[in-house]
């Protein structure tokens, strides 16, 4: 039989940075610390558990699903073909980060020509590794719609028309 998650291994561990420490080396420790708890989306997300962008804002309590949303037919999903809530296209980068770090962009130097726009750069092109290398499905990022993938799925069509002869 069939075990119940869908856990495949599209998540590719990154190299830590060389001077860094490992942020965190499991949810408990994330939790003790009174961050949000992320293990939920780590299950098949496990990189992002030592990501410097989510491990940061996790500490400050703003877990995957403040940005991502509550996402629970994503998780749920056992093809993993529904995407999750909240997702990103390039546009909406900086005006997502802005929302919280205003005033405080203001103030350095380092971004005067992010934000005067003569720096082409989102937030997320200097902070944080918070890209996959390997996609196996790709999601229109403002509709959702599933435009590609690698079309494998927990229940193949043998398997299906299996389960049909049987009938
Ligand atoms: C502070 C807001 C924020 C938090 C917290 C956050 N994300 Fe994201 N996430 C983003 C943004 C913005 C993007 C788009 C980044 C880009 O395309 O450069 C993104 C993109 C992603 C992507 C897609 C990357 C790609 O290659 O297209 C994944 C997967 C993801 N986040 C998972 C997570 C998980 C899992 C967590 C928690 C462990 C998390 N995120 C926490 C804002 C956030
Ligand atoms: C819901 C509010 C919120 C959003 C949205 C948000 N942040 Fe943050 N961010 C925080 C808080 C709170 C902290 C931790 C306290 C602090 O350092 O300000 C933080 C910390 C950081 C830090 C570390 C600052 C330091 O002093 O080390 C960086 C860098 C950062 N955020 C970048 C981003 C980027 C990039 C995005 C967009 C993907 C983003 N943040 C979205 C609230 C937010
Ligand atoms: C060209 C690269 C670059 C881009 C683009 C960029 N940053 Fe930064 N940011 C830096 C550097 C360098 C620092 C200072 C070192 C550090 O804390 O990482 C910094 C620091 C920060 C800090 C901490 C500031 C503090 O007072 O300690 C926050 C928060 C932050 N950036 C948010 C953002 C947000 C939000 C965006 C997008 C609107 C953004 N950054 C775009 C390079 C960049
Ligand atoms: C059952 C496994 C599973 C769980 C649990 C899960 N994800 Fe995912 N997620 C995936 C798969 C598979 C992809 C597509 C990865 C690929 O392309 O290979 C994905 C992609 C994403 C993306 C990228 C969307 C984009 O911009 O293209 C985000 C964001 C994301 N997940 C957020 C979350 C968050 C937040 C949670 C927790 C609330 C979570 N995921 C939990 C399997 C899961």
């Amino acid at each position: 039989m069939f075990v119940a998650t869908s856990c495949q291994p599209w998540v590719r561990w990154k190299k830590a940075e060389k001077d860094e420490p490992l942020l965190l080396l499991d949810d408990n420790a994330q939790t003790a610390a009174g961050g949000a708890d992320n293990s939920r989306c780590h299950v098949c997300h496990i990189n992002f558990a030592m990501e410097k962008l989510a491990v940061t804002h996790a500490r400050a309590n703003i877990g995957c699903e403040h940005c991502h949303g509550e996402s629970d037919a994503h998780c749920g999903d056992e093809d993993n073909i529904t995407p999750p809530e909240i997702m990103y296209p390039e546009s909406k980068i900086d005006a997502a980060c802005l929302k919280c770090h205003g005033d405080r962009m203001k103030m350095t130097t380092k971004h005067k020509a992010v934000l005067a726009g003569t720096l082409k750069k989102t937030c997320t092109g200097c902070h944080g590794e918070h890209r996959m290398s390997h996609r196996t499905r790709r999601w229109n990022k403002e509709t959702g719609e599933l435009i590609s993938d690698d079309k494998v799925r927990m229940l193949t069509d043998d398997m299906i028309k299996g389960e049909k002869k049987k009938d």
